[in-house]
């Protein structure tokens, strides 16, 4: 299979013979993004919202001008996209100035089995400090979550819900659009992870009418150390910052904070990450039909290559998701050892438990070995992992 995306990440180049299935946990780069932070750190380093002079006014714009490509590629207005620095300050933002404001001892969240650790853990803490509830949504018999079975966890005291458009574990399609649907109609303000979709399928979060939403840059093809909060206006304006510092204010006596996204985006930000993310983005738009096309071809030879091998492993979800991602175990082989054997031979999965606990701690489900795609990926690099994975089982005499 020629993958006319792959010369666009240097990686494979400099690494011909590994074989990369972990881009749930973060994606390969793009040259472009590299170029651009490289460009930025070696001829126009300056930094943004403090000075006038000339390469500091040009970072500012530029940091701007992703701003509002952010916010066209999300269908929103720019001055509700926060920069933060990952997916996981994002979420705490979101509890720590929003959810924790409104929550008392009367009130619930809901949420689901399938979250990180990154999206559960800052709405445990906000619950936690407000003595709020949290009504916990399982997975159904196909490893997903039931939009009934959402729907019932919601009564008149919960004030949110907080839930993966696609989870990092399961490989079962979430409807993360008629769970929206559901907060919009019952009133109650919906928290959307998008960090493992959205290098997948394109959202619009004005259609979809969520709340909240977010994601982080590493995972969609460029660098690490830039996050993305889409919140709507009005919560902009009710939210107060989490973290104080410069860049925040418009007067320090009286306290007067500023109005837009700026207000949570205290201290010198990661500005070259800011750059690398408008070029990832820019090239999601250029390319969306080839990688739609590439990601169907990829996702189906992997999701068949699972079927084929179904008497051997167990198969957490029934993929069906549009995220090419099959997490799995074998019943006599350690998720550790096999993700070892793998490395040996220069595959590289993930094995554990995700950073998503809270599924391991309320389900019968083992820690399990992960394989996860990305645009680059190739139909042999899947049927060599598939070959490796058999000699695996020869090897352990499964
Ligand atoms: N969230 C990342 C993963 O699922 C780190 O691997």
């Amino acid at each position: 299979m020629t993958n006319e995306l792959r010369d666009s990440f240097p990686f494979f180049k400099e690494n011909p013979d590994t074989i990369y299935l972990d881009s749930a946990s973060t994606s390969q780069k793009l040259k472009s993004a590299l170029d651009r932070l490289y460009h930025f750190y070696s001829s126009e380093c300056s930094n943004i919202g403090r000075s006038s002079y000339n390469l500091a006014s040009k970072a500012q714009s530029a940091t701007e001008d992703v701003r509002k490509k952010t916010a066209e590629y999300l269908g929103c207005k720019e001055d509700e996209i926060i920069f933060t620095k990952s997916a996981t300050e994002s979420s705490n933002l979101v509890c720590g100035s929003f959810l924790a404001h409104f929550l008392d001892e009367k009130s619930n969240v809901v949420t689901t089995v399938l979250e990180h650790d990154s999206s559960f853990l800052p709405l445990k803490m906000a619950s936690k400090a407000k003595k709020a509830g949290i009504r916990m949504v399982m997975t159904d018999s196909n490893g997903g979550i039931s939009v009934d079975e959402f729907e019932k966890r919601i009564d008149k005291n919960t004030k949110a819900a907080v839930f993966t458009c696609a989870s990092n574990i399961s490989s079962t399609r979430i409807d993360y659009s008629a769970l929206t649907r559901i907060c919009k109609r019952k009133g109650v303000i919906s928290v959307l992870d998008a960090t493992q979709l959205l290098p997948h399928e394109r959202i619009d979060v004005k259609k979809l009418g969520c709340d909240f939403l977010y994601f982080s840059a590493h995972k969609m093809y460029s660098t690490s150390g830039c996050g993305v909060l889409y919140a709507k206006s009005k919560h902009i304006k009710a939210m107060r910052p989490h973290i104080y510092g410069g860049g925040t204010i418009e007067s320090v006596s009286p306290l007067k904070l500023l109005r837009g996204p700026g207000k949570f985006e205290a201290g010198s930000p990661d500005v070259g990450s800011i750059l690398a993310l408008g070029q990832a983005i820019d090239f999601f738009t250029r390319n969306r039909e080839l990688i739609e096309s590439t990601e169907k071809e990829l996702r189906q030879r992997l999701f068949s290559g699972f079927e084929k091998i179904s008497d051997k492993v167990n198969v957490i979800g029934d993929m069906s998701s549009s995220i090419p991602l099959v997490s799995f175990t074998c019943s006599k082989i350690s998720s550790y050892d096999l993700a070892a054997y793998l490395a040996v031979h220069k595959i590289c999965v993930r094995s554990g438990e995700m950073c998503a606990h809270i599924f391991f701690d309320k389900t019968s489900n083992s820690p399990c070995v992960r394989v996860s795609l990305g645009v680059y990926n190739t139909r042999e690099e899947i049927d060599a992992f598939f070959d490796e994975l058999n000699n695996a089982f020869t090897y352990f005499k499964l």
